[in-house]
């Protein structure tokens, strides 16, 4: 009797198998997949197209195989994207269907599995986290409460450089001072902190585990156990590494920052408080407080600034003003516009940027030339789902090659070039909040950049300050600074931050 059970089993597993197999070789046969290079087993196309996926090589790839492309990272589907009409359809049209995003094993330890806003997936949590930083980070009001922070955070910086002998000199590496100034416009427009100077401690503690941070998420290192599970165990020491520097990134926010404000508002009067003007913490501690979100969260809220804010901010800064030092005579014509503009060296508020479209062009144009996250945040979709025709995979990880949108001569005219005038003439209806798929450097829809409310004016102030009060060459010696770009497959970042010279311009 329990022989025949036995059997009985052994048969029922047999056909169970077998039904299996027929059925996920139906399902493959089902799926009109898009192009690509034909993988092999286990390491799909990993070892044909390497780790380095960048905007560059994902345009070879592009051209190769077409405007969509799938490869197989290992067990991971990878969908690249690289035409208008397509990124319209992911970003737009689709925009539901693909506005997920994909984590990997290292994303899924800095953020949760997703506690915060940018990594999450499409859906409630994603919808309460977007309105709870709306409020105190993403609106007009916001702007106008902290653009005169920004513009003393600028003058600061002329201030320095001019005391400075050695800017006007042999130089100075200016990206140092201006990383110092956007951790100043984001601290204190979330704490109402700032920091005094280059050597203050806590700047330094903080820009080391960001900067840690940023090097263990972008490495390649742990590409091969997040894309074959089974080697996964070979990963532990570095994830272990991850969860240490998450831990103390955390617990710095919490302890000198979110839990300092807390004391601080316990101290001050209801009156006080509420006559006062609110800084974006004590909105977000509000919605703690009210239940709404986690502590955690809060914290991952704090977390995403850092990253989402302050480094692109950051680097788009050091590109315009690479660009700027290299093209001498564009740098006199933005000049020469906010001298006309301003007249008698008043120096550049806020509501002046709309009078200064020179100026508003420079910076169009280095964000489409150097697009600070290129491939933008990569999207996902939950479902199975067709796009361009073919049928995408649940949970593919889907890259736009926004890059490549802005830079693809069939598209643009000379797009090689650094030419501002471009968005004065042929592209003067092009804006970077994604009217037009070709340029979407904050990417477009419901993913979109928020922030990009916050960037373009702390872009237009500094540079424009900069520009007001200073000529900026390359060090003595030099007719040109280096222009590479760094490797790496999430940013788009200058390989070396030069030296440049400040000189003082007579007002
Ligand atoms: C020049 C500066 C900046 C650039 C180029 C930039 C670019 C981008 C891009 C391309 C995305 C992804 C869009 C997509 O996946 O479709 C994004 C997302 C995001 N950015 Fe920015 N950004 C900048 C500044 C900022 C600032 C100043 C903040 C906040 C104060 C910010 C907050 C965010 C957030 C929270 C997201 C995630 C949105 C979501 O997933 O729903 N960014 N940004």
């Amino acid at each position: 009797m329990d022989l025949l059970l036995l059997e009985k089993a052994l048969v029922g597993m047999f056909v169970t198998i077998v039904v299996a197999i027929s059925i996920s070789k139906i399902k493959g046969k089902r799926f009109n997949l898009p192009p690509g290079p034909i993988p092999i087993p286990i390491f799909g196309n990993w070892l044909q197209v390497g780790d380095d996926l960048n905007h560059h090589n994902l345009r070879e790839l592009a051209k190769r195989f077409g405007d969509i492309l799938l490869l197989r990272m290992g067990q991971r589907n990878l969908v690249v994207v690289s035409s208008p009409e397509l990124a319209k359809e992911v970003l737009h049209t689709q925009g539901v269907e693909f506005g997920s995003r994909t984590r990997n094993v290292v994303f899924d330890i800095f953020t949760d599995k997703g506690q915060d806003m940018v990594f999450t997936v499409y859906g409630e949590h994603w919808r309460k986290m977007r309105r709870i930083m709306t409020v105190p980070f993403f609106t007009n009001k916001v702007v106008q409460q902290n653009r005169l922070g920004w513009e003393e955070e600028a003058a600061i910086v002329v201030e320095d450089l001019r005391n400075n002998l050695e800017a006007s000199t042999t130089g100075v590496v200016l990206r140092k001072r201006l990383q110092l100034l956007m951790y100043n416009n984001m601290y204190r427009m979330m704490f109402d902190k700032r920091f005094d100077n280059m050597e203050d401690p806590l700047f330094n503690k903080l820009k080391l585990i960001n900067a840690e941070r940023s090097r263990l998420s972008q490495s390649f290192d742990y590409n091969y156990g997040d894309f074959i599970p089974i080697l996964r165990p070979f990963l532990t020491r570095y994830l272990n590494n991850c969860k240490d520097v998450k831990e103390r990134r955390l617990r710095l926010f919490k302890d000198h920052f979110v839990d300092e404000r807390r004391r601080l508002i316990g101290t001050m009067s209801k009156k006080k408080l509420v006559g006062g003007v609110k800084c974006a913490i004590d909105h977000i501690v509000e919605a703690q407080e009210n239940g709404e979100i986690t502590e955690d969260n809060v914290l991952f809220i704090v977390e995403n600034i850092n990253v989402a804010a302050i480094e692109t901010t950051l680097w788009s800064m050091e590109w315009a003003i690479a660009e700027l030092v290299n093209h001498p005579n564009i740098q006199s014509k933005v000049r020469d516009e906010l001298d006309s503009v301003l007249k008698d060296g008043v120096q550049i508020t806020e509501p002046d940027i709309r009078n200064l479209p020179y100026l508003q062009a420079v910076i169009k144009e280095t964000l489409r030339l150097r697009m600070a996250i290129p491939l933008l945040v990569p999207h996902m979709n939950l479902q199975d789902a067709k796009l361009g025709g073919y049928d995408i995979p649940a949970e593919s990880k889907i890259l736009v090659n926004a890059w490549w949108l802005a830079n693809n001569p069939d598209h643009w005219n000379k797009p090689q070039e650094f030419r501002p005038e471009r968005f004065l003439e042929e592209e003067e209806n092009v804006e970077p909040s994604g009217n037009d798929f070709r340029y979407l450097p904050f990417g477009a829809g419901r993913r979109s950049c928020p922030g990009i409310i916050l960037a373009l004016p702390i872009l237009a102030i500094t540079l424009g300050r900069l520009l007001q009060n200073f000529e900026l060459m390359p060090p003595p010696g030099q007719s040109k600074i280096d222009t590479t770009e760094k490797p790496g497959q999430f940013s788009l970042q200058i390989f070396n931050h030069s030296t440049i010279v400040a000189k003082p311009r007579s007002l």
